[in-house]
């Protein structure tokens, strides 16, 4: 017997059986508008080279990247961020800065075919340096090898201003260089570009769910791994709290955390600190590919996964997603509208 006095004149279920009541208390959509696409930029012509671990997405040459860039645009995604694969790297990832690198030639030649579509310039050197670290190696005083976070931040602002010229809406900085946010500002500023944003990877763990990007992106560690600037996932929650505080005193306009789905506390946490600060997650390489393993096999229904998990990180407190899925759920909104 149920001994609350509350029942049977409370039911919970009284608002569940109608879709149309279930629809009315819907406080969390997704919306092709809130969700942006990472995509791969490689040299060459005509290239759409599927990427093994993150099945359904592709490496593509700047010809094929505007015509993806313009069905992004027809759907109506927020946006798309771009991640270059360059032809030649080396020690100080030298393609970065240059105006002929592979990023700067993506982003005029999108910005000049699709110029209403939003887009997005990571800002970080592990694609570009042949030892795969995201700035200029040094060696420290005991004798080993480390990326050296002041020389790394000149680069980082000259990598900025490069992606600015071209043409960049927005800046993304993912290299977790302390620092990193203030220098960009600076020289942005500097230049003439004070209006364009900043969205800052804030809170980015040192995770293993990146393992099919740095397949992707070509731009796996040479050696060592990237916990010396990458968050510790056993860290104190509240680290997070002191990297966003840094960033946002260094003028970011959007900060991210990162991965999304194995740190919803994190987010949670930071929209309750930060009210009024926008705040993006990306759900990365690792979260996309499990998801679409299972689905291939048969073991899970990939639509209704995807559906669930960018809710629940929208719920967490994610004003906009980065998602390898931004198209898909793009399509499936257009094909519900019609
Ligand atoms: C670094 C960068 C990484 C990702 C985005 N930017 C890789 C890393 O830190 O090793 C990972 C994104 C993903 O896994 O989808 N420039």
């Amino acid at each position: 017997m149920n001994s609350d006095p509350r029942f049977p004149t409370v039911r919970m279920r009284r608002l569940r059986s109608h879709p149309a009541i279930r629809s009315l208390l819907c406080r969390n959509r997704l919306h092709p508008a809130n969700l942006i696409l990472p995509l791969f930029v490689c040299p060459g012509e005509g290239v759409q080279q599927p990427i093994d671990a993150m099945p359904g997405q592709q490496q593509l040459s700047i010809d094929m990247l505007v015509e993806q860039a313009r069905e992004c645009q027809q759907l109506g995604l927020g946006g798309i961020i771009l991640f270059g694969i360059p032809e030649h790297k080396d020690p100080r990832g030298s393609d970065a800065l240059s105006d002929q690198g592979i990023v700067q030639q993506a982003l005029r030649a999108v910005k000049a075919e699709v110029p209403q579509l939003l887009v997005i310039s990571d800002v970080c050197f592990c694609e570009y340096t042949d030892h795969g670290h995201c700035g200029l190696l040094h060696e420290q005083a005991g004798g080993s090898t480390d990326v050296d976070n002041d020389a790394t931040l000149a680069l980082l602002a000259e990598q900025a201003l490069s992606h600015a010229q071209a043409g960049a809406d927005m800046l993304a900085p993912s290299g977790m260089m302390d620092g990193m946010v203030g220098a960009i500002r600076q020289r942005l500023d500097a230049e003439g570009f004070s209006q364009l944003p900043i969205m800052s990877y804030a809170a980015k763990y040192a995770s293993a769910f990146y393992g099919p990007f740095r397949e992707a992106a070509q731009c796996s560690p040479q050696f060592g791994d990237r916990r010396s600037y990458q968050m510790d996932p056993a860290a104190a929650a509240d680290q997070a709290l002191r990297e966003v505080e840094l960033d946002l005193a260094e003028g970011a306009d959007i900060i991210m955390v990162k991965p999304a789905l194995p740190y919803l506390d994190i987010l949670c946490r930071l929209q309750q600190q930060f009210p009024g600060v926008p705040m993006a997650a990306y759900n990365v390489s690792g979260e996309y590919s499990m998801v679409q393993a299972a689905a291939e096999k048969g073991w899970i229904d990939g639509e209704s996964v995807c559906h669930e998990s960018l809710l629940a990180i929208h719920r967490a407190g994610a004003d906009m997603i980065l998602t390898y899925w931004a198209l898909d759920v793009a399509r499936w909104y257009r094909a519900q509208q019609s």
